[in-house]
């Protein structure tokens, strides 16, 4: 069995942060969201994986590397234009051969991992196993209507007046017919091959579909509040851990579950958890509160902060209140010194600030 994981697209409703990291790079509880697919993919016992990649593919190929340090042999597959997630199983048919696999999209994350489903997928051999999951905005996702004996009758992608409040999640396991599907799907409106479609077609033609309800929870971390929910409920689940004593001074207090990686220096600051401070990021006279993810390398400087997550070399000085944000790599948002005592910004394309 293989596992193909996509991690190509542009991530526009991610922008700026997606103009210059790929999306599934990002860090959720400080590790980029991509790794937890991979870590879930490798405990499922998958050695052999596929990641389609994008304009990307270098930024990835570098973070991930052969995969060996999960214990994972890694091929990447190369799409050369964002052409949708059947389209991606299509260039891979190389890479899967014969095998049944499963799909992950990398910017999903599963709490229960895939460990189950690829056991249940093994034992009951159907032809494809899809996950649904209740979301309050169903046209934002492909949509599923199941029968009253939990099949799945209908899968329509992103539909205006949904008819269920069932999304299809991101993880899908297929064995070769998904081929047959893929070849016969024309594209859709935003004029990609979806995957739902195809998913569609398998069931039109006879071919037996699995349809499961996903236990605990499950994101698709696609919008910046959807990234800053992923970061509270990994943070929830976080023991506290300080490397040494002395990344701490005497008038410094940690609060609750706090994580102090290596290197970290925490002065006249109180960090009340859950949270997590990377490595070599140095808090000085400041306060991060709960559900704060700060990467390494960061500096905050009398400042306050919480609910949020700090991409590496950013640095925060003198600024109150920062709340329910991301800030990007090598950003600097401070108070400034001189008069007029206005609003000074330079930010990129698609860039969001909110005042209050
Ligand atoms: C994709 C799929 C959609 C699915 C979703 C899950 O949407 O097209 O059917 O529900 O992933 O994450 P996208 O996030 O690419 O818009």
């Amino acid at each position: 069995m293989k596992a193909l994981v996509l991690a190509g697209g542009k991530g526009t409703r991610l922008r700026p942060i997606t103009h210059t990291s790929a999306k599934q790079l990002i860090p959720i509880a400080n590790k980029p969201i991509l790794f937890y697919g991979l870590e879930a993919i490798a405990r499922s016992g998958i050695k052999e994986v596929g990641i389609v990649v994008g304009d990307t593919a270098p930024e990835i190929q570098q973070v991930v590397g052969d995969g060996s340090q999960l214990g994972l042999k890694i091929t990447y597959i190369p799409q050369n234009a964002p052409l949708g997630l059947a389209h991606a199983v299509k260039i891979s048919k190389d890479f899967i051969g014969k095998d049944i696999f499963l799909m992950y999209l990398g910017d999903n994350l599963l709490k229960e991992g895939v460990s189950a489903l690829v056991e249940e997928f093994k034992a009951k051999k159907p032809n494809s196993q899809i996950l649904v999951a209740k979301v309050p905005n169903p046209q934002q996702f492909g949509v599923v209507e199941m029968d009253g004996n939990d099949r799945a009758v209908r899968l329509v992608e992103k539909p205006k007046q949904p008819k269920s409040d069932l999304a299809l999640v991101g993880v899908y396991l297929f064995d070769s017919n998904i081929f047959k599907a893929v070849n016969e799907i024309k594209p859709s409106a935003r004029g990609e091959l979806e995957i739902t479609d195809a998913i569609q077609w398998l069931l039109d033609h006879g071919f037996q579909v699995i349809c499961k309800r996903v236990g605990g929870w499950w994101k698709d971390t696609g919008r910046l509040e959807d990234l800053l929910e992923a970061n509270r409920l990994l943070l929830e689940n976080i023991e506290g851990r300080v490397a040494s004593e002395e990344q701490l001074d005497s008038r410094s207090k940690l609060e609750g579950r706090v994580i102090l990686e290596e290197g970290a220096q925490i002065l006249h600051s109180t960090i009340r958890g859950p949270a997590i401070i990377g490595k070599n990021t140095r808090v000085y006279r400041s306060y991060i509160g709960p559900y704060s993810s700060i990467y390494h390398d960061v500096s905050i400087e009398e400042s306050e902060i919480e609910h949020s997550i700090v991409l590496e070399y950013a640095r925060i000085k003198n600024v109150k209140s920062i709340s329910d944000s991301l800030i990007g790599q090598r950003v600097e948002v401070m108070k400034s010194a001189s008069a007029p005592a206005a609003y000074r910004l330079m930010l990129g394309d698609s860039s969001r600030v909110e005042i209050p």
